[in-house]
């Protein structure tokens, strides 16, 4: 008799018990006690040594001399590691190898690593770090995408999408606006800093603990450089202290740098990197400079736009291309322009090298066309989001890129938005108010999102899942997500607790591990849920289907009889007298496999760059926000009133998570566009490189009200229980803000002419609301 007749049966439903959506973050409790564990937190082995970067003093040239020997002299130093110690490749570049781990010959930027201080503590390795003296013949630094354009300094070829007849379609528009729009980058500001714990074990194998959204990339990395093939390099990741894309790969180098001293003094080694050292060695947001073109009909429909981006990706590539690309997917953000050219050049310039933040160079195309549209707005006299509204996305209408637009809610969102928070009466209102009001003016803006879900690379979505059920009836999970606050780990454990279910105490989500889970993408692009979850789901049914079977056998019924609830097993409908754990112990006498590996690809995606077209995304998440702003027109400060959101969750598997998401992305949003101001000298210097010099929001910036509705929709099935993709898209609500702070000022001053360079400080507004 066969006992497990399929390893993999074909699906079957689901248990019955509705999945528990009101869960809690199951890291609420060790974060609130202060336990939670981060890489600074690791138990370290005794005799553990310290590690520091040395770092170039100037953004571009060449090295004439460095000279290591009062550092090297210092007691305590135990080493200084540089290009000329690495065994394999002095190359961490991801997507080109045009990246050296350590400056080899020349710098690039300033911040730049040229050598690791190894000391018996980090006091001692960064009074070493004072007496390196090094001699650069200074090169000319370029600091802006514009500068880099002209002197044809590029990372990588021009990217364009195309749609229909622009050229021609201008020659027919009533009206045209031209213009020009920049965006700032943006510090990710995470509260752990960039680090490492690299630890030798035997026969020259290294454990890493790393604080990264990539696990595999530092495992890559680390090999190529170390000369070691992959399987003796483990990366395990516990949780990050935020990420927000900054430690989607500029994690990596920390990492390869410790493990690097590690297998040279065979010795434990901990780099974690102050605050000062991260501002200024880290890339942030990309700036962007953009000139568009766009062209209305009489009755405000947009039939064409032409935009030309220029992102300022810094000194090598980094994730740079693929962002740029994300920039073009979501250049008409939410509206469907019938005839598009968009094309986008990543400059490379003397900065340390910009990288993925929360919207991955989406919100740098939007805020052009939102740019264009306030422009064109305007000039006609009209509200911005007359033609807003005139233009958003319909079902089957076909983006840039070829993919064509199913089960939109872009127009849905914005109604329900209008209706429920009652739009036209707050504009009556501010109306009302403005003209009781000299020197407060409020203004209000409606910034409609479309974000698309999935790696914009297609062979990137993927993932495995690996369950243990072990004797006992516990559960340990091990996946590829990484846990960064946004609360996938929540997630994977209301999975399991679901498709078992079982009590969620029963379920253990493990560290990110390499050895667990092999060749992962990093946790990013928002689908760390989607991809990491659906694996999961695949490998709990198997098990579960397997774990029926034995009861099926036992009662002689068919296997659609059997299902587990609350612990119990039932058959045909009546509870049985087996638990959840003894049908654990049944199956182990039994000697049936109470482990189950799955991977999930995500299907249909696919896209053909050499025509730029294709279907790259699963599916797009929709939203509509309205804010509103009050701005002091003799302070030039400003606070919003109220940010009133409808959001397409899809059907949200954890209201409370997906709620903290919306708050936490819409407020880095708000900072991206108002407050935050990176700030480089000429020299490549960076200005903002404290938190005294760089602002970001704090509880006083934070809107007075904000009120999140989720869209009622029927989700969609591509989202890991119709549960869709939560991560980035509500950044980009924020853009509403700068749009509000400009309306305002319009009130005051009426011959206000709009500019696009955010962030809108309140500087820029005070000069704005007396400018004539
Ligand atoms: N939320 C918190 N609390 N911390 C983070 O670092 N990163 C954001 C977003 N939300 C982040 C966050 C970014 S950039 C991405 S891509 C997604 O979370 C990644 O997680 P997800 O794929 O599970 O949404
Ligand atoms: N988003 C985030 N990270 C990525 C992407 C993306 O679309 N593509 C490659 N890395
Ligand atoms: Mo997020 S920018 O994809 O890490």
């Amino acid at each position: 008799m066969q006992l497990v007749k399929t390893l993999h049966p074909p699906k079957v439903k689901k248990s019955s018990k509705p999945i528990d959506r009101g869960i809690r973050n199951i890291d609420s409790y060790t974060h609130l006690r202060g336990e939670s564990l981060y890489v600074d937190d690791v138990n370290v082995r005794e005799g553990t040594l310290h590690a520091v970067v040395f770092d170039s003093n100037c953004a571009h040239g060449k090295i004439k001399n460095i000279d290591y020997s009062k550092a090297l002299d210092l007691t305590g130093v135990v080493s200084i590691l540089t290009s000329k110690d690495v065994p394999g490749e002095n190359q961490i570049g991801g997507i080109f190898p045009d990246e050296p781990l350590f400056a080899e010959g020349e710098v690039h930027y300033w911040g730049q690593p040229m050598a690791l201080i190894v000391a018996e503590t980090k006091t001692i390795a960064k009074k070493a770090r004072r007496l390196i003296v090094a001699e650069y013949e200074e090169l000319p630094v370029i600091t802006t995408a514009k500068q880099a354009k002209e002197k044809g300094s590029f990372i990588s070829a021009p990217r364009s999408f195309n749609l229909g007849d622009v050229d021609g379609t201008f020659a027919e528009c009533d009206y045209i606006f031209e213009g020009e729009s920049f965006s700032n980058g943006q510090e990710h500001l995470y509260i752990e800093a960039q680090g490492a714990y690299a630890e030798p074990l035997e026969n020259g194998n290294i454990r890493i603990v790393s604080s990264t959204q990539g696990p595999t990339a530092v495992q890559k990395t680390t090999a190529q450089v170390l000369g070691l093939p992959m399987h003796k390099i483990e990366i395990d990741v516990t949780r990050l202290g935020g990420g927000f894309g900054g430690k989607e790969d500029q994690a990596t180098p920390w990492a390869v740098m410790a493990a690097l001293a590690a297998q040279h003094l065979n010795q434990s080694v901990k780099l974690i990197l102050d605050r000062h050292d991260d501002l200024r060695m880290t890339g942030k947001r990309h700036p962007y400079n953009s000139t568009y073109k766009i062209g209305l009909s009489k009755d405000l429909k947009i039939l064409a736009y032409e935009v030309e981006l220029l992102q300022n990706a810094g000194a090598a590539a980094d994730l740079s291309p693929a962002i740029a690309e994300r920039t073009l997917f979501h250049a008409t953000n939410s509206y469907y322009v019938p005839n598009v050219k968009s094309t986008v050049y990543s400059c490379k310039t003397n900065l340390p090298p910009n990288t993925a933040f929360r919207g991955f160079g989406g919100p740098q195309g939007m805020f052009v066309i939102e740019s264009a549209i306030a422009q064109a707005a305007s000039e006609l006299g009209v509200l911005p989001s007359a033609i807003q509204e005139a233009n958003l996305l319909e079902e089957n209408q076909e983006f840039s890129y070829g993919q064509v637009a199913t089960k939109v809610e872009a127009k849905n969102s914005w109604m329900s938005a209008k209706e429920k928070f009652q739009l036209e009466q707050a504009r009556e209102k501010i109306y009302e108010f403005n003209s009781n009001s000299p020197v407060a003016k409020k203004g209000l803006a409606v910034m409609p999102i479309t974000f698309g879900i999935s790696f914009t690379n297609t062979q990137m979505n993927h993932a495995r899942a690996l369950v243990h059920i072990y004797q006992d009836g516990s559960i340990g999970i091990s996946t590829a997500a990484v846990e960064m606050g946004q609360g996938v780990n929540t997630k994977l454990l209301q999975i399991a607790a679901d498709i078992f279910s079982v009590n969620g105490r029963k379920v253990k989500i493990e560290s990110t591990n390499t050895t667990r889970v092999a060749n992962t993408s990093p946790s990013a692009a928002s689908s760390t849920a989607d991809l990491n979850g659906k694996a999961l789901v695949m490998a709990c049914e198997n098990l579960l289907n397997r774990l029926k079977t034995i009861v099926a056998q036992e009662y002689k019924v068919d296997e659609k009889e059997v299902a587990l609830k609350d612990e119990w097993v039932y058959v045909a409908g009546q509870k049985t007298d087996i638990t959840w754990e003894q049908l654990i112990f049944k199956a182990m006498a039994l000697r049936v496999a109470l482990t189950e590996n799955a991977h999930y690809a995500t299907p249909i995606i696919h896209f053909d760059k050499s025509k730029e077209k294709g279907h790259p995304f699963a599916y797009h998440v929709y939203g509509t926000a309205i804010v509103t702003a009050t701005v002091d027109c003799l302070r030039g400060t400003y606070e919003f009133d109220s940010v009133k959101i409808v959001h397409d969750y899809g059907k949200s598997m954890n209201p409370g998570i997906d709620l903290g998401q919306v708050e936490g992305a819409l407020i880095q949003g708000i900072g991206w566009m108002t407050l935050e101001e990176i700030a480089y000298a000429e020299n490549g210097r960076l200005l903002s490189n404290a938190l005294s010099t760089y602002k970001v929001p704090d509880i006083y910036s934070v809107p007075k009200e904000v009120e999140v509705l989720p869209l009622e929709t029927d989700g969609n099935d591509m989202a890991i229980l119709k549960s869709k993709a939560v991560g980035e898209p509500p950044l980009m609500y924020g853009i509403g803000a700068y749009f509000a702070i400009q309306n305002a000022m319009k009130a005051f001053n009426p011959n206000y002419k709009m500019k696009f360079h955010a962030p809108m400080t309140p500087e820029k507004v005070l000069l704005g609301l007396y400018n004539q």
